[in-house]
């Protein structure tokens, strides 16, 4: 069986291609970065390339995707265009091209606002029954790719399981408060009980779904680890999380306290995934208990796998500063944003451009790496500042003001004369305003020239592709984005 699986320089495909060619299966690794089990190097959203990928493919499993860490570093188009364009294009073509089955990564955050209870509500048991409530655009454009998974099931029935994924990330946490009052592996260790899968786990649940989607046809499942809770707990968890841990396992006590780890005050949801035990016959076998025997045994509680994964989608450690980083100087950014991405042709608007260490620094090493720029809180202040040097806006030219700001510093000026303000637009363009002539007697006693009259023969007849219209005047015919070829306009409806 030939296998293609997206998103294949990331922690899940890549660690998916690890363990498939491992097996021996004919595997085809598709990512938009290099990676060392990438074979095909592009984008889901285009359409073309997707269908020369998937010839001859008999199976899909598609990880590739923007998620939580770019919600503030990538715009809601290119979610809808990695995300849900990218899944449709994936789900048409292997129509097209005969795939017998396909499985779709998507995830608990799906759940959004659905796993948070009110206050003081018990914690909120979270099956496949409850109805999302997206909370950003990660979980919207991943309901939609749901969306589409199940209309072409119904549509044309290719048999297509959703994997509704818990977190497995190996990173520290994307939350300050979180990250600095636990251990990583003391939090990652806590979650097991509720909302965390190990990748090992992650990735024999996606091989089973392999199996068992033509018996199946369509369905959704939660892969978490599996919870020790049940339904009677929910209302302890919320108020006193540590009592109901510590009956359940009163060995974690002495073990925690000799690590120095500390449980969780209170948790809000519970993932349950009976259901993908049932149908899939999947036994994850990291959960809490495994993790403590692992931990009395002196090693690692997560498994080899997990601990195997490189420098995938962004830097360890990197969510939250960067992130935060990025939304401080997002405004400052957008100005340099189009101007960068043109000048840096070899970066692609996904998790990391790829470029070489060497190569200089692009909009994707401001925003997502480990660079120097994402952590100086004084160039994160002065934000069009953090863009490299060749790409800032030219500096003002030394003028009268320097002149005599210098001269005032040598003492050769004896007084300040108040500052003239300067129009803010010519400031940001790093420009000098134009001498505006004083407006005296001469200067109103001066005829005004009649105002500008367009030559109704020379000007488009208006309509669709009219002209249109600005302050400063009629700009020439409306044209419909970037895509269309020189020269020619598109109308609406060329583009529905
Ligand atoms: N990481 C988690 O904890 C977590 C939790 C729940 C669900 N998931 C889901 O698991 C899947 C894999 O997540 P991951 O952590 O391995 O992510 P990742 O960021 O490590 O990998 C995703 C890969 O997709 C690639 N990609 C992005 N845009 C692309 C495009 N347009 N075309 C082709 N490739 C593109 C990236 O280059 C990257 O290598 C995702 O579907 C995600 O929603 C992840």
């Amino acid at each position: 069986m030939r296998i293609l699986v997206t998103g294949s320089s990331g922690h899940l495909g890549e660690a998916l291609m690890r363990v498939l060619s491992a097996d021996g299966c004919d595997v085809v690794g598709l990512d938009v970065l290099d990676g060392a089990f990438t074979t095909e190097v592009g984008s889901i959203a285009d359409r073309a390339f997707v269908g020369r990928c998937l010839e001859g493919v008999d199976a899909v499993l598609h990880a590739a995707t923007l998620h939580k860490p770019h919600v503030g570093s990538h715009s809601r188009q290119e979610f809808v265009d990695t995300n849900v364009t990218g899944t449709l294009n994936l789900l048409e073509e292997a129509v097209e091209a005969g795939v017998g089955r396909f499985v779709f990564t998507s995830t608990t955050s799906a759940f959004g606002r659905a796993l948070t209870p009110g206050e003081g509500a018990p914690a909120a048991w979270i099956t496949e029954d409850v109805v999302p409530v997206p909370r950003n655009v990660y979980g919207v454009t991943k309901t939609s790719a749901e969306g589409f998974c199940e209309l072409v099931h119904r549509d044309h029935g290719l048999p297509c399981l959703i994997l509704r994924t818990s977190r497995f990330f190996p990173e520290a946490d994307d939350r300050d408060e979180v990250r600095t009052a636990y251990e990583d592996a003391n939090l990652k260790t806590n979650e097991l009980l509720y909302r965390r899968v190990d990748l090992e786990d992650a990735v024999s649940a996606h091989r089973l779904a392999l199996e068992r989607a033509p018996a199946l046809g369509f369905g959704r499942y939660i892969i978490s680890a599996t919870t020790p809770f049940t339904r009677e707990d929910l209302g302890e968890l919320r108020a006193d999380a540590p009592a109901v841990v510590a009956r359940r396992f009163p060995d974690h006590v002495e073990a925690y306290e000799r690590l120095g780890w500390r449980m969780f005050p209170s948790v809000e949801r519970v993932y349950d995934n009976a259901r993908a035990r049932a149908d899939l016959g999947w036994a994850p076998r990291y959960d809490f208990r495994y993790a403590l025997d692992r931990l009395e045994r002196g090693e690692d509680p997560r498994s080899e796998l997990a601990g195997r994964g490189g420098r995938q989608g962004l830097p360890p450690g990197q969510h939250g500063p960067v992130h935060r980083a990025v939304r401080g100087r997002r405004r400052g950014l957008s100005a340099g944003l189009a101007q960068v991405r043109g000048a840096a042709p070899g970066c692609a608007p996904s998790t990391r451009c790829g470029r070489p260490a060497s190569a200089p620094p692009c909009v994707h090493d401001l925003l997502q790496h480990d660079h120097p720029a994402a952590r100086d809180g004084r160039r994160r202040r002065r934000s069009a500042h953090a863009l490299p040097a060749r790409l800032r806006p030219p500096a003002a030219a030394p003028g009268a003001a320097g002149r005599r700001r210098r001269a005032l510093r040598r003492g050769r000026v004896a007084e300040r004369r108040p500052r003239r303000r300067r129009p803010v637009h010519r400031l940001r363009r790093g420009r000098r305003a134009p001498a505006v002539p004083p407006l005296g007697a001469a200067a109103l006693a001066r005829p005004r020239p009649p105002p500008h009259q367009p030559d109704p023969a020379a000007a488009p007849a208006r309509g669709v592709d009219g002209p249109q219209r600005s302050r400063s005047g009629v700009l020439g015919p409306r044209r419909y984005g970037p895509s269309s070829p020189a020269g020619t306009t598109a109308t609406p409806s060329a583009r529905r």
